[in-house]
C-alpha cells in the first residue's frame, strides 16, 4: 500500500526535533518488496507488538495518528516509512511475539524485519521499546542479540512508564538494565501520556543521525 501525505507543524522553541514535514511514504509487506528508494538516513522503532511503537512515534512528531495505533496487538504489519522534514526517514516495525497472529503471518514477518535490518545500507540505528512495567520478554533478548550481532547503535526506551507509580521506576529501569545487560544511563523512560522521554529521545536521535553510516555501503 502506498499513500502520501504532508502537513506542516508548529515550531516550538527548544525543541530538539522541530517537525517542519511529514509524509508517510508506504510500506514493505514482504521481504524484497517495495521500499522507498534509499538515500536518507533511517532509523528503525523495533519491539513487541503493542509495547507503543506506533504511539511513541506519534509523540516523537507531535501528531496524534501518524502512525497507526491500537489496543489490539499485531495492528502494524507492514514496515511503514515516515519521511520527517525531507531529511531522515522514521521506520516503524511490525511488532513480533504476538501468539495470535497465524503461523503464516508469523513466518513471513521474521524475514521482513531481520531482512529490513540485515540489508538497508542508510540503517543509522534502531530504537528498541521495552515495556517498563516488565523485564524483557524472551523475544525482547532474542531482538537485543540480534541487534549486537549486527553492532547497529542501538536505544533502549522504556515505553507506557506512566503505568508505574513513580517510586517503583528507579527499581525498574535497574532490573531492565540488567536483564538486557546494558547500563541504566542507556536507557530512556518514556510516557505518550505525560510526554516524559520526548525531548530526550529525540536530543538522542538528532545525535545518531548526525552519525556516519555504520555499515559501509
Ligand atoms: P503493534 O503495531 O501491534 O506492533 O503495536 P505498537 O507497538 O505499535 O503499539 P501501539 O502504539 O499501537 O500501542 C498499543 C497500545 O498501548 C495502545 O492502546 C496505546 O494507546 C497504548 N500505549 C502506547 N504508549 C502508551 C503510553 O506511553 N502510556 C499508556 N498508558 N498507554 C500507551
Ligand atoms: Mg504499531
Amino acid at each position: 500500500m502506498r499513500r502520501a501525505r504532508r502537513c506542516i507543524i508548529s515550531e516550538r522553541e527548544g525543541d530538539p526535533l522541530v517537525i517542519r514535514s511529514l509524509e508517510f511514504l508506504g510500506g514493505m509487506a514482504s521481504p524484497g518488496g517495495w521500499r522507498p528508494a534509499p538515500g536518507l538516513p533511517e532509523v528503525a522503532f523495533s519491539g513487541r507488538s503493542n509495547v507503543g511503537k506506533s504511539s511513541l512515534i506519534n509523540a516523537l512528531v507531535r501528531r496524534k495518528a501518524l502512525a497507526r495505533v491500537s489496543a489490539t496487538p499485531g495492528k502494524t504489519r507492514e514496515i511503514n516509512f515516515f519521511d520527517v522534514n525531507g531529511e531522515f526517514l522514521l521506520v516503524d516495525l511490525p511488532g513480533y511475539g504476538y501468539a495470535r497472529v497465524s503461523k503464516t503471518q508469523r513466518a513471513t514477518w521474521r524475514p521482513l524485519i531481520e531482512g529490513y535490518l540485515r540489508t538497508s545500507a542508510q540503517l543509522r540505528g534502531v530504537v528498541q521499546l521495552i515495556d517498563s512495567r516488565h523485564d524483557p520478554s524472551a523475544d525482547d533478548l532474542t531482538m537485543l542479540e540480534f541487534l549486537a550481532e549486527l553492532e547497529v547503535p542501538t536505544l533502549l526506551v522504556l515505553t507506557k512508564a506512566d503505568k508505574l507509580r513513580p517510586r517503583d521506576l528507579p527499581e525498574r529501569v535497574r532490573a531492565i538494565a540488567d536483564a538486557a545487560g546494558v547500563d541504566q544511563s542507556q536507557l530512556i523512560p518514556f510516557s505518550t501520556v505525560t510526554g516524559n522521554g520526548r525531548n530526550e529521545l529525540a536530543e538522542a536521535l538528532v545525535e545518531l543521525l548526525a552519525q556516519p553510516a555504520w555499515r559501509s555501503p
